[in-house]
């Protein structure tokens, strides 16, 4: 399916959504109740699962906004602190202020930490298309994961090794992205890197974290790509630990068909771990007012986190942001009507929306991993 027909196909989700909005006629919400006096990880640690988010040395600034944080998550990860671009201000510096600084925030409250991302085509300095070629891409790579993940080794509860390196469009007949470091070191770079990273931690959970993986009806492909990546890695013996879901959705999205749920059932039958890493539901598509967009949100949040949790695979969920105060979306797409995004479990007055009921109540009903 193209983007354009899934684009189409968006109008139509969006009635029906309508229809099936998670209010009664009285605007009340049919969302089972759930008690808010508990936090969001205390919901989730009930049923044996880590709850957290993406964070940033500017929103943990925000003292209300770090509470908040520190209030209601177990674990956190770097939205962009330790990515190449923050890392590395020069080919032969290393900057870890940024991580540092959420890893010293998250220590203190008694949270775990997960590294995102050692490998991955974007968020790279400056320099570095400069500087790294075919002759020494390889070392770079190695030098880098060995030097990163042994300045935290001990302390990170899991790594993204490797982000977003399969792209069908790219024509390749095992489907991998034609990224740098495909282009420079060859396919092997993924294998290379989490054996790197095992050595440099043999403790730390090490993900494959990928994209576009939930949608039912145009994701199919992709799906079995990384299927046949992560068989073909466990076949080698690649210390790969787990599959970081990313779940940026639409309200709109159709998720938890039969397609979705056969593939995270083949992940877990590799004996990998599911992790939801980077769960956010953007409104864009929809009209009518606030209370509205919100509902629908919620109802997917809902939805998707009932259909996830079913599987004791899934024991760790994070957001991308806990609040509209801070997200992605406000910069990297927002609404065409030009209104604020609204796709996190807190408003941008860090008050809980109807998401952070949906995202209770989905754990309470959960089973216990
Ligand atoms: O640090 C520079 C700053 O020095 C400069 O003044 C400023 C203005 O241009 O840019 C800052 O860098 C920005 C960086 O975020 C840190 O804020 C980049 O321009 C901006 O592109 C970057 O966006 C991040 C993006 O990944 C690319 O790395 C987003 O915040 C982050 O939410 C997004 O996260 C990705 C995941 O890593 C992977 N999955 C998808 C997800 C959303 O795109």
């Amino acid at each position: 399916m193209t983007r354009r027909e899934f684009l189409v196909g968006t109008a139509a989700a969006c009635a029906t959504m309508r229809a099936r909005a998670t209010t009664n006629a009285g605007g009340v919400s049919t969302l089972p109740h759930v008690d808010m006096s508990k936090a969001l990880g205390e919901h989730a640690a009930a049923k044996g699962i880590l709850f957290g988010t993406a964070l940033g040395v500017g929103p943990l600034k925000d003292p209300a906004y770090a509470d908040l944080v520190a209030r209601q998550c177990t674990i956190g990860v770097s939205e962009n602190a330790l990515k190449w671009a923050a890392l590395r201000p020069a080919p032969d510096r290393y900057d870890f202020g940024a991580g540092d600084y959420c890893f010293q925030f998250l220590s203190s409250h008694g949270m775990k930490y997960r590294g995102h991302t050692l490998v991955w085509e974007l968020a790279l300095p400056t320099w570095f298309h400069n500087t790294v070629n075919a002759g020494n891409a390889k070392a770079m790579m190695l030098d880098h994961i060995s030097v990163v993940v042994r300045h935290y080794a001990g302390k990170m509860h899991s790594w993204d090794v490797v982000n977003e390196a399969i792209e069908l469009n790219d024509g390749r007949p095992d489907g991998l992205k034609n990224t740098p470091w495909l282009q420079m070191v060859g396919p092997e770079y993924i294998e290379m890197a989490f054996h790197a990273a095992h050595e440099a931690d043999p403790k730390a959970m090490l993900t494959y974290n990928e994209n576009w993986l939930e949608p039912e009806s145009w994701a199919e492909t992709k799906r079995q790509a990384t299927v046949a990546l992560l068989t073909n890695l466990k076949k080698k013996g690649v210390p790969v630990h787990g599959l970081g879901i990313q779940s940026h959705l639409f309200a709109e999205t159709v998720v938890g068909g039969p397609h979705f749920a056969r593939f995270l059932d083949e992940v877990a039958d590799l004996g990998l771990a599911i992790l939801i890493t980077e769960m956010d539901i953007r409104d864009q598509h929809l009209g009518g007012s606030v209370e509205t967009r919100d509902q629908a949100v919620a109802q997917k949040y809902y939805d998707y986190l009932s259909f996830m949790l079913q599987r004791k695979a899934v024991k760790v969920v994070l957001t991308w942001g806990l609040s509209n105060r801070y997200t992605w979306i406000s910069e990297h797409n927002p609404r065409p009507d030009g209104s604020p995004v609204r796709p996190l479990p807190y408003d941008a007055d860090l008050k809980p929306t109807p998401a952070w009921s949906a995202v209770a109540a989905a754990f309470d009903q959960a089973s216990e991993r």
